[in-house]
């Protein structure tokens, strides 16, 4: 990077003035380079390192947190994210922090969970547009007509919803946690079936891994449904000792054709922990390139899907965010009174002893699940 500093500005596409890469910042930003310096073209360091300065100058003065999920952009993920993690692992925190300001660097539901959470902080999402198929497929309306339809069994919203959805539900789940939450739910109802919202797919990979009987929403995750079986198949004979990690909300074939499947902590862990020579993980893109900065051991292949949501969230727009307190996230106080209860319920539950595992016993449990 010698030589660079002093000669370029960046603006990164925010409404700022341009920002220098002097090397005050250079010094500054450099053990973040370290981490990303083999993932990264060097070119792109001076447009990213003066708005890594400058947000974390700003998140001390403004007594800020950013809470990033593991989908960000590496240079969000290490330069300027205080959390990272999976969405559960982001509510719990969202619930627990004391700062003033919450910087959700994820999709809008993760905002609205920390506002109905934390109601008396100031929640800020960088990009208003950052939403999510799930939470599109389903409406309130939609949930009160599935409880008329289903007045005796528990309904379970995956936090992938809008909070106007979560407050029609009993309680939430995420993918870390949803065949832990479904047990737990149909025993305190003395049911043998639960309502689980509005993933299809993870709800058919969940009811493979329990005896208890699941209905379903036809909602998709449109990053995850594009995955097939026959993909993985391919790899596996171009890469024949790759371990293959898939998240739930792909289809049931694909998890069947994977060596693990869990959420986006979980593939997390197991890469660091196990460290494979070679793996891929069936998953947004950004995935990769934020646990291969922890495991230099392992090759990371593709394919990989984008999520387009999450994208919209940049270094520019977080420091935007910041300095203008926009986009404020408000939940009316009818609504997150009720939602608080359903992601409570869920926090509340011990974490899970492990994190969900849909591949331990393929197929065991449900393969037709009714869908609404
Ligand atoms: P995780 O809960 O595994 O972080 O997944 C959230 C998400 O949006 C996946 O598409
Ligand atoms: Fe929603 Fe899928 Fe994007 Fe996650 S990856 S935010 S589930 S669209």
């Amino acid at each position: 990077m010698n030589g660079m500093a002093g000669h370029m500005t960046a603006n990164g596409g925010g409404d700022s003035a341009p920002l220098a890469f002097t090397p005050e910042i250079e010094a500054e930003t450099a053990p973040v380079w370290e981490r990303l310096r083999a993932r990264m073209p060097a070119v792109e360091w001076p447009i990213h390192a003066p708005l890594i300065a400058a947000i974390n100058r700003l998140k001390r003065a403004k007594h800020a947190v950013i809470l990033g999920h593991n989908y960000m952009t590496p240079e969000i993920f290490h330069g300027v994210a205080d959390f990272v993690g999976d969405s559960l692992s982001l509510a719990r925190e969202a619930a627990r922090t004391d700062a003033r300001i919450i910087v959700q660097a994820g999709v809008l539901f993760m905002a609205e969970t920390s506002k109905v959470l934390s109601p008396d902080k100031t929640v800020l999402i960088p990009d208003l547009q950052a939403g999510c198929s799930l939470a599109t497929s389903i409406t309130a309306a939609d949930v009160r007509l599935i409880r008329s339809r289903y007045p005796d069994l528990p309904v379970v919203t995956y936090v992938n919803t809008t909070a106007d959805v979560k407050a029609e539900t009993d309680i939430c789940c995420t993918s870390g946690n949803a065949v832990q939450v479904v047990e737990h739910i149909a025993r305190e109802w003395g049911v043998n079936r639960v309502v689980l919202l509005p993933d299809e797919f993870l709800a058919r990979n969940v009811a493979r891994q329990t005896s208890v009987q699941i209905v379903a929403w036809a909602g998709r995750c449109e990053v995850h449904e594009r995955f097939t079986g026959r993909e993985i198949d391919e790899l596996r004979v171009m890469y024949p000792h790759a371990q293959v990690l898939a998240h739930p909300e792909c289809p049931p074939d694909v998890l069947a054709a994977s060596d693990f499947a869990g959420s986006t902590a979980a593939m997390t862990d197991y890469v660091t922990r196990l460290k494979p020579r070679q793996v891929v993980l069936v998953t947004e893109c950004a995935m990769a390139d934020n646990v291969a900065a922890e495991s230099p051991e392992t090759e990371f292949l593709r394919p990989c899907n984008l999520c387009p949501h999450m994208k919209r969230i940049t270094l520019a727009n977080i420091y935007d965010a910041l300095r203008h307190d926009r986009y404020c996230v408000e939940v009316a106080s009818s609504v997150a009174s009720r939602a608080r209860l359903a992601v409570q319920r869920m926090i509340d539950l011990p974490p899970p002893p492990a994190p969900a595992r849909y591949d331990l016993v393929k197929a065991r449990y449900h393969v037709n699940v009714e869908l609404i």
